[in-house]
């Protein structure tokens, strides 16, 4: 899987031209063979969407149409290539919102048609899982550089906990593509907790980052919130509880004059969350037997959960994965890296290609 196209006797590189527009990013990224991202563009929408407290998908799709050339260029630039040299157009198609997906979809569909080049679309999950495969990136993406020194280049199996806005799950990664999802969240997604919890206590959109930064400042024992376990599924979530249990909280300091300290309410909520994310990844690859984890999605670049699982996986004798922080909320280079490993597998889509905006993980 790791060999690349071989034409006319002699092995070539692989160049995907990714493009990814499912939610308020607009990117685009020239990655190599998988592994190497040669440009990584990203026109991020959020101070367009922070004055509604989210994202607004009409809005969202009409930034899309009107940014998503000058992204492509920009990409292509920057990692010193034109169409000629590309091997292959991926583009996310799924999930996502269907009008910003579409903006993307149309865009590929049309750049691979006039440049003769194949089309490949990726799921956006596993792109965020594969963001872990990237090893190799520009010197202004090293803003963790832990993640260059301390580890090799991950290859399946392995477990995955995938926690974005939208999607928690808890995977085994059998193969480049391949999933046994194991987990799953009953309710809110992570980084959904995270957002209506920072609404709440006024930190505004988006709440992730805001909530991570407050937590820095905070007591993490502070206030006590529950930890939500789901009978007789071990390795599902639940987030509604202790997202209901914050709120009871802000309520009642409200209704009782009580000040509220918004930095050890987000230390406490954050450690709620992450101890429950830790427990659930560590325990599955102790019983499934892998020796290997990884994280993935937006909430992945949170930093109490990178230290938390990074140290769990020390004390468990299991090796920690975890693309720098850019790589983990929404790009494009990420599914230039699952594109790479669909191609290899054979995936094509033809010019009826169209958006998927509850694309299952697993689904082609
Ligand atoms: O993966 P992503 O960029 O988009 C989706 O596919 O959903 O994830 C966005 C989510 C948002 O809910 C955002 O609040 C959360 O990831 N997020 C974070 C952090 N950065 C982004 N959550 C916690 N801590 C962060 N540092
Ligand atoms: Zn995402």
């Amino acid at each position: 899987m790791e060999a690349i196209r071989e034409q006319n006797g002699c092995w070539e590189d692989v160049l995907i031209l990714a493009i990814e527009s499912s939610c308020d990013e607009t990117a685009a990224a020239v990655v190599k063979n998988g592994r190497e991202v040669l440009s990584n563009v990203i026109a991020s929408q959020i101070a367009l969407h922070t004055q509604f407290g989210g994202v607004v998908p009409e809005i969202a799709s009409r930034k899309h149409m009107e940014q998503i050339n000058q992204v492509i260029e920009k990409a292509l630039w920057d990692a010193g290539t034109d169409l000629s040299d590309i091997t292959a157009v991926a583009v996310t198609y799924g999930p996502g919102l269907v009008g910003a997906l579409l903006v993307g979809v149309a865009e590929a569909k049309a750049i691979a048609y006039g440049a003769k080049k194949p089309l490949v679309g990726v799921h956006h999950i596993e792109g965020h899982v594969a963001a872990n495969f990237i090893t190799e990136y520009p010197a202004e993406h090293m803003d963790d550089v832990r993640c260059q020194t301390e580890q090799e280049a991950l290859r399946p199996p392995f477990v995955c906990l995938i926690v974005s806005g939208g999607h928690s799950h808890l995977v085994i990664v059998r193969d480049y593509g391949e999933f046994e999802i194991i987990g799953r969240t009953r309710d809110d997604a992570a980084g959904e907790a995270f957002d209506k919890v920072a609404r709440a206590v006024g930190l505004g959109y988006p709440g992730g980052p805001k909530v991570d930064k407050a937590a820095r400042q905070g007591n993490p024992h502070a206030i006590e919130f529950p930890r939500a376990k789901v009978a007789g599924a071990p390795y599902d979530f639940s987030f509604s509880g202790l997202k209901s249990a914050v709120l009871n909280y802000i309520n009642h300091a409200k209704m009782t004059g009580e000040e509220i300290h918004v930095s050890d309410l987000a230390a406490s909520f954050q450690n709620a969350v992450v101890e429950v994310l830790v427990g659930h990844t560590v325990q599955a690859a102790k019983e499934y037997g892998y020796d290997k984890v990884a994280i993935a999605g937006g909430v992945a670049s949170n930093t109490a959960l990178r230290e938390a699982m990074k140290k769990a996986c020390q004390e468990n004798g299991l090796c920690f994965h975890y693309p720098p922080p850019v790589f983990c909320t929404d790009n494009a280079a990420m599914i230039g890296a699952a594109a790479y490993y669909e191609y290899q597998k054979g995936t094509r889509h033809g010019w009826d290609l169209n958006a998927v905006p509850n694309l299952k993980l697993g689904e082609r």
